[in-house]
């Protein structure tokens, strides 16, 4: 009992009953939850009702965001995890750290160089750890790609061409909520796309070195809407007449679970959901190109649209060998609507290798259940569980989730100035 392994958890929104369910309902052998910090005691009730209700798990104490030193002495736990809002995840991790805990932090680790460098000197003052939730490199197909990469399928790679699309529904709940706004998430540069960085630098052994890029907002916000002829606007979906024919509308009291977790919590912090697409003060990017040189030379060509008839991405990675081509479908999600083990579900797959010369032929790959094609279980185990040694190196620290981010950090400088941005300039690690 004494042995257990004690955690807390800041910011109890969509996102955090991935990791409490999990902890409570798989891990409880060897894990213990003790405690919630957020800024709304509404959302904490209801994350502690959920404990209760759908995971049998006695209530855990709750700490406003300004207790979190007294949650830290109160309850010492070994971990906190970090699942807010991403502007707030650097102040999180760092106090986390002083205060002699290692970190679990959702993805991106934070939004700008500042924070980021001020999360690697902390790293180094205390000794603690950071591990960064990286999902997508557990997804069986992704794993793949590792293994054929290690296993010299395709030879040296020389360079990517990496096109992710985001639909109507997923791409359009980044705009409806905190997200819009750059200061808040870092834009979807680096909010949604250090998944993708993530991935890259995963996949090809190496670290970006000189990113480009524009952006721009094209598709979503008023003015967008304006110019394509629309005159009626409205702020909120919930409960307005005006929302009812915008299929971009996100109903908040159309779904008991989104209701209490937002519309009955919204008096506390006037955190709303349910924002209009096309409405005012939108100031991050739907629509981006970037081309990044990476230290081993490799030249990477990447798409970000958030507005697409359907979701997921197409891959192809060239090397000296031959090519890997990947196609996946996903099934759309919103966040807090919906089972989480259907998040970034698969609808489509291919996955080929094409060798410069020999036959292309097609790589099976199982997908098992679980969120992302049976990946979401295996990181779970690997941050709760007691992992197995990992031939794929997949368990993400701060340098990890550093570089990560860096390419999206320098994307966005790209954008602002014009001109090609050296990472080195960014952080000292
Ligand atoms: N890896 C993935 O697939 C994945 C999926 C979804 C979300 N996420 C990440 O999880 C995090 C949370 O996203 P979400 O969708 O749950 O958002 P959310 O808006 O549902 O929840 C955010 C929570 O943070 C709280 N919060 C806001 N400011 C705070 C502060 N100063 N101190 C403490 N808490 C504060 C809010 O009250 C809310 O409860 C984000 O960093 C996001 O990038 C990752």
């Amino acid at each position: 009992m004494g042995n257990k392994k004690r955690y807390v958890l800041v910011g109890t929104g969509g996102r955090a009953e991935f990791f409490y369910g999990a902890l409570t309902r798989d891990f409880s052998a060897t894990s213990e939850l003790v405690g919630f910090c957020d800024i709304n005691q509404v959302r904490m009730n209801y994350a502690n009702k959920l404990l209760r209700e759908k995971y049998n798990y006695a209530e855990v104490p709750t700490y406003m965001a300004d207790q979190f030193d007294q949650m830290i002495e109160n309850e010492k736990p070994d971990y906190v995890i970090v699942t807010s809002v991403d502007r707030t995840h650097h102040k999180y991790i760092i106090r986390a750290m002083e205060l002699g805990c290692d970190v679990v932090t959702e993805k991106p680790m934070t939004i700008n160089e500042e924070k980021c460098q001020d999360i690697l000197d902390a790293v180094k003052r205390t000794g603690q750890n950071v591990r960064v939730t990286f999902n997508y490199r557990y997804a069986p197909h992704h794993t793949k790609i590792r293994e054929l990469i290690l296993d010299d399928a395709i030879g040296k790679v020389t360079s990517v061409h990496f096109e992710w699309l985001l639909n109507t529904r997923h791409g359009a709940d980044y705009f409806r909520r905190w997200h819009r706004d750059k200061r808040n998430s870092g834009g979807l540069l680096v909010h949604k796309s250090t998944h993708h960085f993530d991935l890259v630098n995963f996949w090809i052994g190496s670290q970006p070195d000189t990113v480009f890029a524009f952006g721009d907002l094209m598709f979503y916000g008023r003015e967008n809407a304006e110019d394509r002829g629309v005159t009626q606007f409205y702020n909120r979906a919930t409960g307005n007449p005006l929302a009812q024919d915008d299929p971009f509308a996100l109903h908040l009291d159309s779904d008991a679970h989104l209701k209490s977790m937002y519309l009955d919590a919204e008096t506390e912090d006037g955190y709303q959901r349910d924002q209009s697409v096309f409405g005012e003060g939108i100031n991050i990017e739907d629509t981006m190109g970037v081309l990044v040189q990476y230290r081993n030379k490799a030249i990477l060509t990447y798409s970000l649209v958030a507005y697409q008839p359907w979701e997921g991405y197409r891959i192809a990675i060239n090397g000296t060998k031959g090519r890997i081509e990947m196609s996946i479908i996903e099934q759309s999600y919103v966040n807090s609507l919906g089972d989480k083990s259907k998040e970034g579900a698969l609808i489509g797959k291919t996955l080929r290798v094409l060798p410069m010369f020999g036959a292309p032929y097609d790589v099976e790959v199982e997908e098992k259940e679980g969120g992302h094609g049976g990946g979401d279980p295996v990181l779970l185990n690997d941050l709760f569980g007691a992992p197995s040694e990992d031939p794929f190196h997949r368990a993400a620290n701060h340098v990890d989730g550093a570089r990560s981010i860096l390419t999206g950090i320098a994307a966005n400088r790209a954008i602002a100035t014009g001109l090609p941005v050296k990472v080195d300039t960014l952080v000292q690690f």
